[in-house]
């Protein structure tokens, strides 16, 4: 069952287009990685989808769920989706969490606005959550402000208060980022746990393929403001068809074998105001020929199973496995 429609959205700010027609289909249960580099659109998708741009923001397209449209539904409809059938969580908990209510009285808010529970009710609700989230002590620690809590643990409390509306659908944006390697591992895995025990779907949004192939099963890789391939985590993996694909993957830091592995893209994603004409990562491309600096390839369904956008992909002969990556 589809749960996300995302169809031919477009956002741009002040004239300037960012984003530049996404389709993109959730299914109930499942877990899709956003992948790219920093600046490449994963966060505005997201934040066009549920209505949380500046109003400066021109959004066009469709993004369906449970029947509606959230972009043209306005604010009614928002409400009615966002924090109950989806929730995001952010890379920075402590932007999301209020620094003078207790912590609490924050998830007793969530949980009397999605699922109208109230004093006693909404108390052991928010005990459970917490102590399901891995916060120890959580009776006595309700009543802490969120200073009083680590950054692992802030990003703890954000996941409780998203799962306090009981969500169809979790976008977490980068939710590791900001975390220690050992830290970010726990939330990792409590998101996943979290994801088994309630069959929630979820978009996990990362510019890290390693922290995406750890958790996913469907990966969408996102450049400059389009998705450029889409498949299946294993195929990907296997073979990544993309050069910027296949970049990120040589970028991931490897626990095993030679450190010279470790090979950055080299160059930055473009300025949306200078998007290059043709493919947009033709200029830091070596598989680039001129019809590259000059025509856009589309994203087209290949016989694999994935979708593709490009003239010159990566031969999928020619790849080493890499199985293990993730040991
Ligand atoms: N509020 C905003 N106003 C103007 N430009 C923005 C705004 N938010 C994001 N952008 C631009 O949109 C592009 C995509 O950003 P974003 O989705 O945040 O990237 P990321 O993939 O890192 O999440 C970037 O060029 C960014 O500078
Ligand atoms: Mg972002």
């Amino acid at each position: 069952m589809t749960l996300v429609r995302i169809r031919d959205l477009r956002v741009a700010f002040d004239g300037v287009p960012v984003l530049h027609g996404i389709n993109l289909d959730i299914s109930a249960g499942e877990t899709v990685g956003l992948v790219g580099e920093s600046g490449c659109g994963k966060s505005v998708t997201w934040l066009a989808a549920l209505g949380l741009l500046p109003a400066k923001a021109r959004i066009t397209g469709t993004v369906e769920t449970a029947g509606s449209d959230l972009v043209s539904g306005g604010r009614s409809v928002l409400e009615t989706i966002r924090g109950g059938r989806i929730a995001m969580i952010f890379q920075d908990p402590s932007s999301a969490l209020n620094p003078v209510r207790r912590v609490g009285q924050q998830i007793a808010e969530a949980l009397r606005l999605h699922r109208g529970l109230r004093g006693a009710a909404a108390r052991a609700e928010a005990i459970s959550l917490l102590d399901r989230v891995g916060i120890p002590d959580a009776a006595r620690r309700l009543d802490l402000y969120p200073h009083e809590f680590s950054g692992g643990q802030c990003q703890r409390v954000m996941i409780a208060m998203a799962l306090a509306g009981q969500p169809d659908l979790l976008i977490a944006d980068e939710p590791t980022t900001a975390l220690d390697a050992t830290i970010q591992a726990q939330i990792l895995a409590l998101l996943t746990e979290v994801q088994r025990e309630t069959g929630m779907a979820m978009v996990f949004i990362s510019h890290d393929l390693g922290a995406v192939g750890a958790v996913c099963d469907r990966v969408a890789v996102m450049y400059a403001g389009r998705i450029v391939e889409e498949a299946r985590r294993e195929p990907l993996f296997a073979a990544p068809r993309h050069p910027y694909t296949r970049g990120l993957f040589d970028a991931i830091p490897r626990l095993d074998g030679p450190r010279s592995r470790l090979v950055p893209i080299p160059g930055t994603v473009p300025d949306p105001k200078n998007t290059p004409a043709g493919c947009a990562f033709s200029p830091r491309c070596a598989r680039a020929t001129s019809l590259c600096a000059s025509e856009r390839p589309t994203l087209l369904p290949q016989s694999d199973g994935r979708a593709l956008a490009c003239f010159h992909p990566v031969p999928a002969a020619t790849l080493v496995s890499r199985e293990g990556v993730f040991a």
